[in-house]
């Protein structure tokens, strides 16, 4: 072995020594997942195993998987009908009381959860949100909901009737959480004006200073976007890009977005800190391997 050789090993060994994978009392970093529409906290097809194999890869971890209510049935219906602004002081009141939160924890939101756990980031900076992953988010919202999971598929026509013909009416807005982050780009005037959910967080009508503020303070925002969606439209919304404002097939991406170049939200700041991670994946919405998962998520877990 030449000298450089060794030289070169032992650096890498002092890195490896001096990483911190883990915090100082040796507890790794918590875990709070938010599910997706039509989706609950503990389903064993999707959050249930989820939350087995963040567990089976990090021993020790604690994995809180959101539930949205008293039950399974409520935790699921809770996320057509519970107005969001709600949801996310819930969630908020949840997590500062959780003793074994108050270090601070990575979060993980799957689909409509993405863009819920972020305002969580941007309204409630204690405890604090290390890492915030999510998992095909839609940040600049959605215009149509071409179809819904399975067993839900009759509560989605009638979801899709409301959205056409009055989303951003009071009583919709108020009581259907697609309608809180339906962006009609035909319409961007009514969507900057009434959505009470969406045009909030991303500060349409007005900035406030603390959700920019708050939204700094993570190490990491990745936001993943799954290459053939089918779901969610358009799924640039998945890495925060949008229809170019008065038609529906022009994307812009968020560089060239006013929301970044007038920083509203601090992302320009972040991405030129190297904070923001645009991750792509093959696959219709939510399809991922367990391969995928370890190797391009499990390193924003710790
Ligand atoms: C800004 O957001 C914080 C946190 O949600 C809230 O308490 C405050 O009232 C907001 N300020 C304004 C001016 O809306
Ligand atoms: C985005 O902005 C860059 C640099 O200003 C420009 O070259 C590019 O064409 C723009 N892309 C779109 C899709 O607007």
């Amino acid at each position: 072995m030449s000298v450089f050789a060794v030289w070169v090993l032992s650096i890498c060994l002092l890195l490896v020594q001096g990483s911190p994978v883990q915090k100082s009392d040796g507890e790794p970093v918590p875990l709070v997942i938010w599910h997706g529409m039509g989706d609950s906290c503990c389903n064993p097809f999707s959050m249930g195993a989820i939350k087995k194999m963040v567990e089976r890869q990090i021993p020790g971890v604690y994995v809180l998987s959101l539930e949205i209510g008293n039950s399974i049935t409520q935790d699921m219906e809770n996320s057509f009908f519970l107005n969001v602004n709600e949801q996310v002081a819930r969630v908020c009141e949840q997590l500062a009381k959780d003793p074994k939160l108050q270090q601070g924890y990575n979060s993980m939101g799957f689909s409509q959860g993405g863009q819920f756990l972020r305002a969580v980031a941007q309204r409630c900076p204690s405890p604090p949100m290390h890492n915030l992953i999510s998992i095909g988010g839609q940040h600049q919202g959605v215009y149509g909901l071409p179809h819904c999971p399975g067993e839900v598929s009759h509560i989605c026509d009638w979801i899709r009737k409301l959205l056409n013909s009055g989303a951003y009416t009071k009583p919709v807005q108020e009581h259907l959480v697609q309608a809180e982050y339906w962006h009609d780009p035909l319409n961007e005037e009514a969507y900057q004006k009434n959505s009470i959910f969406l045009a909030d967080i991303n500060q349409e009508r007005s900035v406030n200073e603390s959700y920019k503020h708050n939204l700094q303070k993570l190490q990491k925002f990745v936001m993943v976007k799954f290459l053939k969606d089918t779901m969610v439209v358009p799924p640039d919304s998945e890495w925060f890009a949008f229809y170019k404002p008065g038609q529906s097939i022009d994307i812009v991406p968020l560089q060239n977005s006013t929301l970044y170049t007038e920083d509203r939200l601090g992302l320009r700041e972040m991405d030129k800190a190297g904070k923001l991670v645009f991750l792509g994946v093959e696959g219709d919405h939510l399809s991922f391997t367990d391969e995928w998962f370890n190797e391009n998520i499990l390193p924003f877990l710790h």
